[in-house]
C-alpha cells in the first residue's frame, strides 16, 4: 500500500544550517507518526515542505502519491495543519472563527455554519462557542486551532508541537483529541519535544536531532535499543563481587556498586528480560538477593542517550 505520507531523501538548509539533511518518512494511512526532537531539530522545516509551505533544496515529499512540489494544489486540498502559534482572532468567538474559516475555503454560508457546530460539538467547545476566543484558556484555544485545521475534513494532518507550553490538563485534553482524529481514520504527523507525548499517541516515533534522523521505530521498539536497567540487593557484602560478575555476564554496562547498602545496578541489553529470569541467574551461581528490580527506560532516557544529551 502506498504511504500516505512519505519523504525520500529530503534536504533543506538556511545558509550554513542544514535544517533537515536526508530525511525518509512513511506514514502508512491512519497511523500517527511523531516527529520528536528537541529546539531546532527540523521539525517545523519538515512540516512546511510537507504542507507546501516552503520547498526541500533535494530530495522529494509525496502526500496521497502527490509531489508537494510539482502537485501542491493536489496536496493542499488533502491536508490540514494546525501550528505552534494558534491562528485565531482573539476578538471573533469560538463560532465565528470556525465559521470565517470554512467561508474562506469556500464551504458556503450554511455548510461553513454547519461544519463549525459540527466539530465545536464533537470537541467538547460547544458551550464556550459563544464567547472571545480573547477569554478562552490556553488548551481551549490550543484545541479550537487544532479543530480549525480539521474544517475541510482532510484525510492528513499535520499538527506542529500541538502541547508546547501546555498544562498537563490542557495537554491531556488535546491528546484524547488527537487519539480520537486517529481513530476516526485520519493520518497524523505530529511533532513533538515531548517523549511522553509520542510514546502515548504515535504508532511509529523517529527521533531526529539536527535535521538527523538519530532513531526510528514503534516507542517500544525504541526502549528496547536502550536495554533494562537491573537493580539487586545482595544479602552481605561478600556477594557483592559475584553479582557484579553476574550482571557483567549478561552483558551489563554501567555498573553502579554502593557497597555500603549492598546494591548494584547495570544496564543489561534486552529490554525484554524478565524478573523471574534475571532472579535465577543469580540464584544459579548461589546468590542470594534480598531485591531485584528490572527497570525499562523512558522514552526520555531513550532520547538523552540517543541525542548525546544534547537537549
Ligand atoms: N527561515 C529560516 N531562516 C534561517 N534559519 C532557519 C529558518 N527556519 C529554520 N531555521 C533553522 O533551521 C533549524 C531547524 O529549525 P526548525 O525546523 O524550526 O526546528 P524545530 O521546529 O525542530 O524547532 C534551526 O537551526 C533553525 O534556526
Ligand atoms: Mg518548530
Amino acid at each position: 500500500m502506498t504511504p500516505v505520507i512519505e519523504t525520500i531523501d529530503l534536504s533543506r538548509g538556511y545558509g550554513s544550517v542544514p535544517a533537515l539533511q536526508s530525511l525518509s518518512l512513511s506514514v502508512p494511512e491512519g497511523t500517527v507518526c511523531a516527529l520528536l526532537g528537541p529546539n531546532g531539530a527540523g521539525k517545523t522545516t519538515a512540516v512546511r515542505i510537507l504542507a507546501t509551505l516552503d520547498r526541500p533544496d533535494s530530495g522529494s515529499a509525496r502526500i496521497c502519491g502527490f509531489d508537494v512540489v510539482e502537485q501542491a494544489g493536489q496536496v493542499r486540498r488533502r491536508i490540514g495543519l494546525a501550528g505552534q502559534h494558534a491562528a485565531l482572532d482573539d476578538a471573533l468567538n469560538g463560532r465565528d472563527n470556525l465559521f470565517i474559516l470554512g467561508l474562506m475555503h469556500h464551504l458556503g454560508r450554511r455548510r461553513a455554519g454547519a461544519r463549525a457546530d459540527e466539530l465545536l460539538e464533537r470537541f467538547g467547545l460547544a458551550e464556550a462557542a459563544g464567547r472571545l476566543v480573547r477569554t478562552w484558556s490556553g488548551g481551549m484555544r490550543r484545541r479550537l486551532d487544532l479543530i480549525a485545521s480539521l474544517i475541510t475534513e482532510p484525510p492528513v494532518l499535520f499538527l506542529d508541537e500541538p502541547t508546547t507550553g501546555l498544562d498537563p490538563r490542557s495537554r491531556n485534553e488535546i491528546h484524547s483529541t488527537i487519539t480520537d482524529l486517529a481513530r476516526s481514520g485520519s493520518t497524523v504527523l505530529l511533532t513533538t519535544q515531548y517523549l511522553e507525548e509520542a510514546d502515548r499517541l504515535a504508532d511509529d516515533v523517529m527521533i531526529i536531532d539536527s535535521g538527523r534522523e538519530i532513531a526510528h521505530g514503534t516507542p517500544a521498539q525504541l526502549k528496547d535499543l536502550l536495554g533494562a536497567r537491573v537493580e539487586v540487593l545482595v544479602e552481605t557484602a561478600g556477594l557483592l563481587s559475584g553479582a557484579a560478575a553476574t550482571l557483567t555476564g549478561l552483558g551489563g554496562r554501567e555498573l553502579v556498586t554502593d557497597a555500603e547498602s549492598g546494591r548494584i545496578s547495570a544496564t543489561v541489553p534486552t529490554g525484554s528480560l524478565s524478573l523471574p529470569g534475571l532472579v535465577r541467574h543469580f540464584d544459579d551461581r548461589g546468590i542470594a538477593l534480598l531485591d531485584a528490580e528490572v527497570r525499562r527506560p523512558s522514552l526520555d532516557e531513550v532520547f538523552l542517550n540517543l541525542t548525546g544529551g544534547s537537549r
